[in-house]
């Protein structure tokens, strides 16, 4: 039988088990202007979810119930009414509750067409996209550049390396183990602090002092203690997420005010959001679609297989204890 089920947040809690619900949707038509797609895989945001299920997204208010999973690749099985997409056309979407589900409606003008339903497309729309929008727009990085990566090894490191790479730059990542610090530097990193065994602030300071013209971090704690203390004259630390303190929240420091550390170097911290820059994102996925086809970007999904929408929780498990190389996706082809 066919099922159209979905992950619904039913009351805004810590943790899928005391949030979520998998519930079954009837399966409607497309009104005018639609399409509904057969998604055939999801991408696993861990952390956002956290958030998101306790209603703590800062750019979006959310209150339960409302329906979970951002980004899905699948099939379109059903067309409204002036829609110039056919039945059958594979299609990548972003909107929040369009993805850990088994099927969604979703304005035609909203999807990306892609040549097939393949994961792959997961990490450029909106992965790739977030990682292309950031170096462009906010860090404002240039050819020849030296960029630090935080969380090199995963989704959105592992398209910035590569990204900056492609633009002469010289790369250091920063990932948690030696084989993701094998891929990073297989990726063209000149070098990966594998931090699990070496302490970033000593690595940093003897090498790179005050040359690092750049620094991306999703990470927080001392990583960005170490770049910022480490940034070049004039060099950007772009705030791009805190992994390692944002459920539990920011821990108080004393270290001295920031504005210490940057004033004579004329060097600057900005956040990057993605949600809040969408008008890049369109022109971004084309050229990152264009990179992937001439085989300028090539793009990583984490091997561990997670399929159906029950093991959303163990995917999420497995990529908030950093556990994933690449992009973390649900398979959910036979699920439904
Ligand atoms: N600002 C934006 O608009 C934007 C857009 C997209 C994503 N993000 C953020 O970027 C980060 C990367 O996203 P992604 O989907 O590509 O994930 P990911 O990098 O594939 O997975 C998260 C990685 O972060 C590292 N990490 C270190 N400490 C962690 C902790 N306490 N909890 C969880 N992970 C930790 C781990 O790698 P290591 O072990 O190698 O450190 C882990 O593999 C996330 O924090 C996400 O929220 C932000």
């Amino acid at each position: 039988m066919t099922k159209n089920d979905k992950v619904v947040v039913h009351r805004c809690a810590r943790g899928y088990k005391a949030a979520t619900h998998v519930v079954s949707e009837a399966i409607t038509k497309p009104g005018k202007g639609e399409v509904r797609i057969r998604n055939h895989f999801a991408g696993v945001n861990g952390l956002f979810d956290q958030m998101a299920m306790q209603g703590r997204v800062g750019y979006i208010p959310l209150s339960a119930p409302f329906d979970l999973g951002v980004e899905a690749v699948g099939i379109i099985e059903a067309i409204g009414e002036d829609v110039s997409l056919n039945i059958g056309d594979a299609v990548a979407t972003t909107n929040l509750g369009g993805a850990y589900r088994h099927r969604q409606i979703i304005d035609a003008t909203k999807v990306y067409l892609i040549p097939e339903a393949i994961p792959e497309y997961l990490a450029i729309v909106p992965t790739g996209v977030s990682a292309l929008v950031a170096l462009e727009q906010v860090a404002e990085l240039k050819e020849g550049e030296v960029v630090v990566i935080s969380a090199a090894a995963g989704g959105l490191g592992h398209i910035w390396v590569q990204l900056a790479v492609n633009m002469g730059c010289r790369v250091i990542g920063i990932a948690g183990g030696d084989e993701k610090c094998a891929f990073v530097e297989s990726l063209g990193a000149e070098r990966c602090i594998n931090y699990k065994v070496e302490n970033i602030e000593e690595v940093l300071s003897s090498l790179y002092k005050d040359v690092i013209n750049v620094a991306v971090d999703t990470v927080g704690g001392v990583i960005f203690d170490a770049m910022v203390d480490n940034i070049a004259p004039l060099g950007r630390v772009v705030v791009s997420g805190y992994a390692s303190e944002i459920v539990d929240g920011a821990k108080p420091v004393l270290h001295p005010r920031i504005y210490s550390k940057l004033y004579w170097k004329g060097a600057s911290v900005r956040g990057f959001m993605n949600a809040l820059l969408a008008k890049y994102h369109r022109d971004a996925a084309k050229r990152l679609f264009t990179m992937m086809t001439e085989g300028k970007l090539s793009v990583a999904i984490d091997e561990t297989s997670f399929k159906g929408l029950e093991s959303l929780p163990r995917a999420a498990e497995h990529m908030m204890k950093g556990l994933n190389i690449g992009k973390t996706v649900l398979d959910l082809r036979e699920d439904q």
